[in-house]
């Protein structure tokens, strides 16, 4: 738990001045199932965790923002009045630093500030600590003018606009959408195409889900996702030759066995139309409380995400095997954009002590790394805390 009392003592020992400080929390997420799927306009099954990142904020009455973060060095220092440029050598700033670009673009009116943050989600591993501290960046941001009137949806396009072109990452929605959005003890049924969605509540009787940190840092992520999105592009152009559909999760598994020829782009096209059906699965399993069924599924998504999709890798394959290998453990998959990052796996109360032992065990003996784990909590979307 992050100790707000002693954050704020070192945002006054960083920035002299005074008080009022006011603090906020953002979640990081993670997708139940329905992976590589929003940006083919699909549903996906995403939920907001307790962890998350937090910001520190004073208002200012001129133009000028200071930014830090406990988790990394360097102050950084935005004039508003001038440019904000894309940024090689401090990574983790261009993510605020384009979020408040774009609502300078967006025509929101900025004020100064100087803001500190700190996070207890582990960094590039696929827990979305970049959406997350982008949400948090514009909420902090628009608190001042809307409070909690604040068009969360909008939010979450804007900053995913920023991601995609002010970091380069042509990500889908999912991630802040999430995380502006979460509700706790639920998660978020999100049709991708139209942005229409739906709290599922999920009760997993006597099951949790625990999230394994491989530790592997996500590496490759970026070129190969982007690589993913043209593929599925292809596919989408070769089908409406003789189909008139909107998005590639509209397609039939047919569809694609008769007009893909390509092995590689038929097996992304699988992907894309099998992980859309066991997302709508999933959300009946878990209306009906059918929840060894839901176990199945993420077994499913993982293999496919594997062997059609090519985004999993050996550690995150290891962990899922041990994983499932595990007495009381009933469904496990990667989350995520993968390659590296953390997989989640639904696990029986009364085995999570020795699930742990045993994943930890088996995963360090095959590859080396240590495995982390955490209990999923789920939580409210991004907020106002003090
Ligand atoms: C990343 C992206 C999301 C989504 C997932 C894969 O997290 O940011 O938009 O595409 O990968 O499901």
């Amino acid at each position: 738990m992050i100790e707000l009392k002693r954050i704020k003592e070192l945002f006054r020992q960083l920035y002299s001045g005074g008080d009022p400080i006011y603090c906020f929390f953002s979640p990081g997420r993670i997708n139940l199932i329905g992976e590589h799927i929003d940006y083919n306009g699909g549903y996906v099954l995403p939920l907001a965790l307790s962890i998350g990142t937090y910001g520190l904020i004073r208002y200012r009455d001129d133009d000028i923002i200071q930014l830090r973060s406990l988790n990394a060095d360097g102050e950084i220092l935005i004039n508003l009045s001038k440019d904000i440029k894309y940024d090689e050598q401090c990574k983790w700033s261009n993510y605020p630093c384009g979020v408040i670009k774009y609502l300078m673009d967006e025509g929101y009116s900025i004020s100064g500030c100087d803001i500190l943050f700190t996070s207890n989600l582990p960094i590039n591993s696929g827990l979305s600590s970049s959406a997350s501290i982008e949400i948090l960046t514009g909420y902090m941001l628009l608190y001042r003018a809307f409070q909690d009137k604040i068009n969360r949806i909008d939010l979450a396009r804007l900053c995913q606009g920023a991601e995609n072109e002010f970091i380069g990452v042509n990500c889908g929605i999912m991630d802040q959408f999430s995380i502006a959005m979460g509700k706790k003890d639920n998660a978020i049924l999100l049709d991708c195409n139209t942005l229409q969605f739906k709290y599922i509540p999920v009760h997993l009787d006597k099951y949790s889900l625990i999230v394994i940190d491989t530790t592997k840092k996500r590496s490759l992520s970026n070129s190969e996702y982007n690589k993913r999105r043209i593929e599925c592009e292809k596919v989408l152009h070769i089908l409406r030759k003789h189909r008139n559909i909107e998005n590639l999760c509209k397609a039939g598994i047919d569809d694609i066995y008769d007009y893909v020829g390509d092995d590689t782009l038929r097996r992304r096209a699988r992907h894309v139309v099998t992980e859309q059906k066991r997302v709508l699965e999933s959300v009946e399993m878990l209306k009906k409380g059918d929840v060894v069924s839901f176990g199945r599924l993420l077994a499913a998504s993982h293999e496919s995400l594997r062997n059609d999709y090519e985004v999993t890798g050996i550690e995150l394959d290891t962990v899922v095997f041990e994983a499932l290998n595990v007495e009381g453990c009933i469904g496990s998959r990667m989350t995520g954009a993968g390659f590296g990052g953390c997989a989640i796996a639904l696990v029986e109360n009364r085995t999570i002590d020795e699930f742990k032992k045993q994943v930890s065990k088996g995963y360090t003996k095959k590859t080396g790394l240590r495995a982390d784990f955490y209990k999923c909590e789920i939580s409210d979307g991004c907020r106002f805390i003090e």
